[in-house]
């Protein structure tokens, strides 16, 4: 399709072209869902990424000893709050859509794999920033960290990495999958 070429002088009040904001259909509730859903991936796997390849690579440069821990801690507990509300709504707006779309099949079909994906992304988040974290796995890494940093520094990195690469294809899936590519 054309489209018409747009001359505007400066200064000009009002164009033809110009779109009247209070005349657009309201935003419908999917649209809106979609919008917080993938805002929430950008800050929430962002910031992992961030953690991932950035935060404890630099850390691990550190002499070995209670400033490398507590700088870690420091940094990363700023990021858990992020984390925590960044997955419930992207959780939340991700089953509203798959409601609004009465798409619950989809958890049938291997081909949309990238939704059991995602799901499954979402899961493991969940279960450690909600459940294992505060139990058990918080204090459990401190100590493990005062006895051998490196050790400690290393397995969380290898965790990160794990989770990060499952996030970064389910969200090369998703990409794909909702444009009618990678179904299997
Ligand atoms: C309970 C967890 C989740 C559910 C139920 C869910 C569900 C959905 C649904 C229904 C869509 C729209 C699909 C369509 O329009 O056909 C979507 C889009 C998307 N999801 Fe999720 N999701 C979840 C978690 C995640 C996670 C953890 C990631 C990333 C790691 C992710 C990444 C994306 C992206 C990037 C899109 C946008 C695709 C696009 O429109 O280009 N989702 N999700």
């Amino acid at each position: 399709m054309r489209c018409a070429p747009v001359h505007r002088d400066a200064g000009e009040e009002s164009s033809p072209d110009r779109r009247d904001w209070s005349r657009l259909p309201p935003l419908p509730p999917i649209v809106l869902a979609r919008i917080v859903h993938v805002l929430c991936i950008v800050l929430w796997i962002g910031g992992v990424a961030f953690v991932t390849t950035v935060l404890i690579p630099a850390v691990r440069a550190l002499p070995a000893g209670a400033q490398q821990i507590e700088l870690f801690e420091r940094l990363e507990s700023r990021f858990a709050l992020q984390a925590r509300v960044t997955t419930v709504l992207a959780g939340g707006s991700g089953l509203y859509m798959l409601y609004a779309m009465e798409a619950w099949s989809r958890y049938l079909d291997p081909g949309f794999w990238w939704v059991h994906l995602m799901t499954c992304v979402w899961l493991a988040f969940t279960v450690v920033l909600f459940v294992l974290e505060p139990l058990f796995l918080h204090r459990r890494f401190i100590a493990a960290a005062k006895r051998d940093s490196e050790r400690a520094f290393r397995l969380l990195q290898r965790m990160h990495w794990l989770l990060l690469t499952l996030s970064v294809v389910a969200i090369v899936g998703a990409v794909g999958g909702t444009r009618g590519f990678l179904r299997g």
